[in-house]
């Protein structure tokens, strides 16, 4: 099953949760152009969140989900939310979400958690999860070890559940070669960054702009929470730090607020950047319409070819 079959969608594409970036307006945009918009509630509180759920709702009667953050103090109490709301999609991140699974079963939901091994993929299958999100460390923001080529066909192997990448995909060809690996769609973060509905400080956008494929760096592996970003004086600082073996506390300084410097006041100097390896391919701001048309006519065009 494609997963626009499972999601009720035109395209087969998810808009990842990013957080402090996906508000209720962006998601909506992304519903609206014919993907899975996703509300990003890392970075939210849950009144927050309701908040932007009932702005989505103002503003599309599609299909849209939230992502939450496990880690996030208010896990528990947005695990409720998204009963209440009536929330069809829940996407996760940071972990299982194996106590919250039953409840929102129950409410109809469809839980979608984003996995970075095979080994957790086949717990959650076991958990009853509708399907994984298999995360390649190419990808922006938080990241595993793994990479989209070498993860994905792995966890389609080791599971009977859908599959989608994310990822390293930012065009028709990248969208070809998911579907090739085993995945039934794609979710991404970073092409939608340089979307015109895309609520990021124009500064943060023209960095994107800007990068060529190397531009991306790891920071936090040695915190255990590794995270890739746009290479600047702040990441490059961290980086530097982490291999004198330094404190993390002394480390977190720089990271603290650091997102939101980025998001909010376009700070491209101390902000933390987060975009994934595929910034070097994107080139111009277009509606977010015509980045999921061209994903999908790219996509054909590359079939077609190999068919040929
Ligand atoms: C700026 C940014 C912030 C992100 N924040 C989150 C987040 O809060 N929760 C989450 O599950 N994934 C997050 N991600 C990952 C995306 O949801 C998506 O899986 C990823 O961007 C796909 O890879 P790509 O960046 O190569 O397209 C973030 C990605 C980016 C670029």
């Amino acid at each position: 099953m494609k997963l626009n079959e499972l999601l009720g969608t035109e395209f087969p594409i998810i808009q990842g949760g990013m957080a402090n970036i996906a508000t209720g307006e962006f998601a909506a945009a992304c519903s609206n152009a014919g993907a899975l918009g996703l509300i990003g509630a890392g970075g939210m509180n849950t009144e927050t969140l309701r908040q932007h759920i009932h702005t989505a709702k103002s503003l599309t009667d599609k299909p849209f989900g939230v992502n939450i953050m496990l880690m996030n103090p208010c896990a528990d109490e947005m695990a409720q939310l998204v009963i209440e709301e009536k929330i069809p999609v829940v996407t996760t991140g940071a972990g299982s979400p194996g106590k919250y699974v039953a409840a929102w079963k129950a409410a109809g939901i469809k839980v979608i958690p984003v996995v970075s091994a095979a080994v957790l993929a086949r717990h959650l299958e076991k958990v009853g999860v509708d399907a994984v999100i298999a995360e390649g460390t190419e990808s922006g923001g938080h990241v595993g070890e793994l990479t989209t080529m070498a993860l994905v066909p792995q966890v389609c192997d080791a599971v009977k559940i859908p599959v989608i990448a994310a990822g390293g995909i930012a065009d028709g060809r990248q969208l070809a070669a998911a579907f090739a690996l085993g995945a039934c769609g794609v979710q991404v973060g970073t092409c939608l960054l340089v979307s015109q509905e895309c609520p990021i400080h124009e500064n943060y956008k023209a960095a994107v702009l800007k990068a060529k494929d190397n531009d991306t760096i790891v920071t936090g592996r040695s915190t255990g929470a590794p995270v890739r970003v746009l290479k600047n004086k702040m990441s490059r600082e961290y980086v530097r730090l982490e291999k004198t073996g330094i404190d993390k506390m002394e480390l977190e300084k720089l990271t603290l607020g650091s997102l939101r410097r980025a998001v909010f006041d376009g700070d491209t100097a101390t902000g933390s950047l987060m975009a994934g390896q595929v910034a070097g391919m994107c080139h111009e701001i277009r509606p977010v319409r015509a980045i999921l048309e061209d994903l999908m006519a790219g996509c054909k065009a590359c079939v077609a070819g190999l068919e040929a």
